[in-house]
């Protein structure tokens, strides 16, 4: 017998987690680079104090003032009438995401992604003790279809994953895309999950998948606070679907998941809503630039509607990443072989990239 006494297929298993490094320009995670201005925080904190006052009691546990105010800002953000009996959230979409799979996976259940996809996936499935497949996009990064037919007519997965836009391709799913993978999944009676942690990002024209919510009810769209209402130190993640979806969530989160310091910390931001997401244009922008000017040094790069873009090939990725990072520049190893991901900074912090990558590959 290994002590300690670990699951079986949790042995050798190293921590998730980007490398938190002290370097001047950190571009890894796709934060956003803006922090809160003093009138916000100095909200947030006024905030905090009022909820401070009655910390001795549990807090709301059903988050009421907060679901109002996410359905109030999903309904001008691509959502249609939502109401709060709609909405659900918890401590990062991670959380929420993993309790989707505690409450619509688990064991003799599977989930279904299409690689190249979010890295923590896999990792809910498992916590989830959920089975994991992974199909694949296709080599523009795109959505196939037919392949994903053939996927979960052979799987049947009772929950299929995908952001959109994806991390790392930054690339966003038609609403054609997933009008036909929700019939396709619901004649099995699973759901499908579209992660919109970077909606926000998307470029003129690309739609929500907030807009399908109506049309069908397998249907959950999930959002965070983290990216572009740069609060990813809060922990704030949400999403919007069938009330009887949210309800059946309610099962499987441990009591009080939400601390009043969180709600009263994601409640003041939204009262913000405008003021933080000022910078989403510029950032936008930066983006667009950013994919530009790397096409000119003779870059691929995939399309992207996030805040970051994912550009290669290099016969060598871990070295550009070591030679970036030891100008003081810190990106992310990941996506297919011979691709790294960078997130969109400041214009200053975009310069010392670029500088650097210059650099690096002369
Ligand atoms: C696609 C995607 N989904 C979800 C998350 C989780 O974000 P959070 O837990 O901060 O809401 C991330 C974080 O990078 C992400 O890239």
């Amino acid at each position: 017998m290994t002590w300690p006494p670990l699951r079986e297929e949790l042995r050798g298993i190293e921590p998730y987690g980007a490398p938190q490094l002290d370097v001047p320009v950190q571009l890894n995670v796709n934060e956003n680079p803006y922090a809160p201005s003093t009138r916000v925080v100095a909200d947030i904190a006024a905030a905090v104090a009022e909820a401070a006052t009655t910390l001795n009691r549990y807090p709301d546990r059903e988050f009421t003032e907060l679901r109002k105010g996410l359905a109030e800002y999903l309904n001008m953000s691509g959502g249609h009438g939502l109401g709060p009996d709609q909405i659900w959230a918890a401590n990062g979409s991670n959380e929420v995401m993993l309790q989707l799979l505690q409450a619509f996976g688990g064991p003799g259940r599977t989930a279904v992604s299409f690689a190249p996809t979010y890295s923590m996936y896999p990792e809910y499935a498992r916590d989830a003790m959920t089975a994991w497949v992974a199909g694949r996009r296709r080599e523009d990064f795109s959505f196939d279809l037919d392949h994903a037919t053939e996927l979960v007519e052979e799987h049947r997965p009772s929950v299929v994953l995908l952001p959109s836009p994806n991390n790392p391709t930054g690339t966003a799913l038609p609403h054609d895309v997933i009008g036909t993978l929700c019939a396709l999944v619901a004649r099995h009676d699973g759901l499908v999950v579209i992660d919109e942690a970077y909606a926000e990002f998307r470029r003129e024209g690309t739609p929500s998948a907030l807009e399908l919510l109506d049309e069908h009810r397998n249907l959950v769209v999930t959002r965070t606070m983290s990216k572009a209402f740069a609060l990813a130190g809060a922990r704030l993640g949400y999403l919007a679907a069938a009330p009887e979806i949210c309800d059946a969530l309610r099962v499987v989160r441990l009591p009080y998941h939400l601390s009043a310091v969180t709600q009263a910390t994601a409640s003041a931001a939204l009262r913000h809503a405008e003021e933080l997401l000022a910078n989403v244009d510029e950032l936008r922008r930066e983006r667009d630039r950013t994919v530009a000017w790397l096409r000119e040094q003779g870059f691929e790069v995939a399309d992207s509607d996030a805040n970051f873009c994912l550009f290669g090939r290099f016969d060598d990725r871990h070295a550009v990443w070591q030679g970036l990072l030891d100008g003081g520049v810190l990106i992310r190893e990941t996506g297919p072989d011979g691709w790294l991901r960078v997130s969109i900074g400041t214009p200053e912090e975009m310069a010392a990239f670029r500088a650097a990558l210059v650099e690096v590959v002369r």
